[in-house]
């Protein structure tokens, strides 16, 4: 994997620099085989229910503090109640700690959950292998996870990026391919289950079978939770009508390590990077909560101790494909300067079913009475990230706006995931994967050099961001 990376990389540089000739964004036509886009079904081994009475199920790991020196671990007993005990250690099988949590349920029409565990786990030692158990007797399970390296500007960590995931083979496919990718943590841009597609009683089961099919990675090592529009589940035909019900009992965040006031919006501090998590559904004009929080957390960034800053959020702020077109218009107009301000290296987002890849624009100029109103190159904007192409069953958006806009890169309509590994204050190297005949194919990849640290290196002409990617080849940007 690393050696075929690197040839990558020297194969060729490839650069279409002119200002004079525009952008020149690629559309790419790779044509995809992929699996019919349904679900699959109850009785698949992907959604098998762990043996012994109440055994734990759907486990989930997630940061449990600022600086990743905590986790939260999630599970389900079906059951009853039972044991609401984390044991953990770092020696297999002999746990010298154990942690207690707490345990909720709820219903949706006529489905009863099982019993939500979440227990915080904290005070662990940075970039340690633990090992814990939960449930008991012989219905208990064991599992593992790494703790990150203390935060400092040239730690080297490997995320992964999926969205809109789904439960259908495609899902299956991009979950094996990730888990192959060595990547430590995923950053979830929102659209869990899809489980809202179902009527009455089946929403919960649906969440439940997503909660197992997922399991093999969550257990393991956190996923970062931001939520999409299929998490709202405003369902009134069945008298549901809180938003977020089932996701925020069963999906926790460390909102308020970040001194957030919601579930829905939270930073976190991981290795060299500072993740922030939006929440796309959530109020989020001026003097809102989600406003004054963001303000106050940009301010926090330090990106001397971590130098990566990524944002994450469901709806794209620069798509071009025709489902979802101009949705993210609301929060760019709100929230475009600050990012541009803030020079974040990185926004991803969910939602649109392909793949997308901005040049570094922004359309800050504009107010209602004059300014441009065109997006424009600027070194300080961020790369906007689109990964809507989990797998799920409402299909692929193939049909992007012809002809590609300016501030389109790169797009291609195929199921993947992406991969972002950062290797020092200044490097980083990305990956988006296509799903292509059972196998992963690096399809968009390129090296990405911090908004901070590396714009001193040298003058970096603008030029630079006009370089693009072509399939099997990497530029840098
Ligand atoms: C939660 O579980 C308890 C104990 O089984 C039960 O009495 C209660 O009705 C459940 N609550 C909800 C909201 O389902
Ligand atoms: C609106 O845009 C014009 C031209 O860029 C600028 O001079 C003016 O200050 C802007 N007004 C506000 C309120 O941002
Ligand atoms: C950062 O990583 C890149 C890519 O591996 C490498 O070329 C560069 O020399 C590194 N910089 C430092 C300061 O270590
Ligand atoms: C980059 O250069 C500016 C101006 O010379 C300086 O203020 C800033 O601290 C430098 N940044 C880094 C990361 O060295
Ligand atoms: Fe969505």
């Amino acid at each position: 994997m690393q050696a075929l990376f690197l040839k990558a990389i020297f194969v060729t540089f490839v650069a279409i620099s002119s200002a004079a000739i525009g952008f020149g964004g690629i559309t790419s036509n790779f044509v995809r085989t992929e699996w019919p886009s349904v679900d699959i079904p109850l009785d698949h081994e992907a959604f098998a229910i762990p043996e012994g009475h109440n055994a734990p199920q759907q486990v989930h790991i997630t940061q449990g503090d600022y600086d990743g020196r905590a986790v939260i671990i999630s599970w389900v007993t079906p059951d009853e109640p039972g044991a609401n005990k984390v044991y953990y250690g770092t020696s297999n099988k002999n746990y010298g700690h154990s942690a207690e949590g707490t345990v909720t349920n709820y219903t949706f029409h006529g489905y009863k959950s099982g019993y939500i565990h979440h227990c915080l786990v904290d005070d662990l030692e940075y970039d340690t292998k633990y090992y814990y158990k939960i449930g008991s007797g012989d219905s208990s399970r064991e599992f593992w996870f790494q703790t990150p390296p203390k935060s400092n500007p040239d730690a080297s960590y490997k995320f992964g990026i999926i969205g809109d995931l789904g439960q259908t083979f495609n899902s299956l496919s991009t979950l094996d391919h990730y888990m192959h990718s060595g990547a430590q943590a995923v950053l979830f841009v929102g659209d869990l289950s899809y489980a809202d597609r179902y009527l009455y009683n089946d929403v919960g089961l649906r969440w439940d079978t997503w909660g197992r099919f997922v399991e093999r990675s969550t257990a393991y090592q956190p996923w970062l939770w931001s939520a999409g529009n299929h998490e709202i589940e405003y369902m009134p035909y069945m008298g549901e009508v809180t938003p977020f019900k089932s996701y925020l009992h069963r999906y926790a965040t460390p909102y308020l390590a970040s001194k957030s006031s919601s579930p829905m919006w939270y930073a976190v501090r991981r290795a060299s990077t500072h993740i922030i998590v939006l929440s796309s559904y959530s109020p989020f004009v001026k003097y809102t909560p989600q406003w004054r929080w963001l303000r106050d957390e940009l301010e926090k960034v330090d990106r001397e101790i971590t130098p990566w800053l990524i944002v994450l959020m469901h709806v794209p702020i620069y798509n071009s494909n025709e489902a979802h077109f101009m949705e993210g218009e609301s929060m760019r107009s709100v929230f475009e300067e600050w990012f541009v301000h803030s020079k974040v290296d990185i926004i991803f987002a969910g939602h649109v079913h392909a793949y997308e890849r901005s040049y570094r624009v922004s359309n800050i100029n504009y107010n209602v009475s004059s300014g441009d109103r065109y997006p424009v190159p600027d070194k300080s904007a961020p790369v906007y990230i689109t990964v809507g192409d989990g797998g799920n069953q409402e299909g692929l958006a193939g049909r992007f706006r012809d002809p590609q806009p300016d501030y389109s890169a790169f797009r291609e309509a195929s199921y993947g995931h992406s991969t972002l590994e950062i290797k020092n204050r200044t490097h980083a190297f990305y990956h988006w994967n296509r799903n292509d005949n059972g196998k992963k194919v690096a399809a968009d990849s390129f090296i990405i050099h911090n908004q901070y640290w590396a714009s001193n290196l040298s003058r970096r002409q603008l030029k630079k961001h006009h370089l693009v990617t072509i399939e099997g080849q990497t530029a840098s940007i």
